[in-house]
């Protein structure tokens, strides 16, 4: 995508913050085995806006760059994305690259309300929301990595278990899952 190493360097070390925000989710909402109702749903957005301020004010570029992908990473390029409605270039690159990745690794493993969905099926999901909900450029990129990201999915394959660590510090109190 004509993207400089350095600015690929800090994606790939920036996008695991991008639901650090989750930190100030209630656990009862985070971990809710079904579907999540329209009020829990707003409380549920609250974690980009949330990401954005445990980042804001940052030195470093990573940092920086987690704060961009924090608060953009649930944007679409049709607008009708969250916190900010921001829509096509309005979202950073960044976000609307961690936004299919974040998509892709959701349907293909295990979440409390359902199970994965096949490799497939998840591709097809993402060419089928080009131009909808993802960035008709990154969808074309991540189809040309495509033997690349089946790779990585191998060698990282899900273990079928998550680490849901507690964090009381302030006005930041809630469970983060890192799943491993
Ligand atoms: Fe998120």
């Amino acid at each position: 995508m004509g993207i400089n190493k350095e600015a690929i360097h800090r994606i790939r070390y920036a996008a695991p913050l991008h639901d650090i925000g989750k930190i100030g989710i209630p656990e009862n909402i985070l971990l809710k085995p079904g579907e999540l109702n329209p009020a829990e749903w707003e409380i549920m957005k609250l974690h980009t806006v949330i990401g954005g301020r445990i980042l804001e004010k940052s030195e470093t570029d990573y940092l920086k760059v987690g704060e961009t992908i924090a608060l953009t990473h649930h944007e679409k390029w049709n607008g009708e994305g969250y916190p900010k409605g921001l829509r096509a270039e309005e979202i950073p690159i960044e976000g609307r690259i961690t936004a299919i990745v974040d998509v892709f690794d959701a349907l293909t493993t295990k979440r409390p309300y359902r199970s994965p969905i096949s490799l497939n099926e998840a591709f097809k999901y993402i060419a089928k929301k080009k131009g909808i909900h993802f960035d008709p450029n990154v969808v074309d990129a991540f189809f040309g990595g495509k033997e690349d990201i089946l790779s990585i999915k191998r060698r990282l394959k899900d273990k079928d278990h998550s680490l849901f660590i507690r964090i009381n510090s302030g006005e930041f109190s809630g469970v983060l899952n890192l799943a491993l």
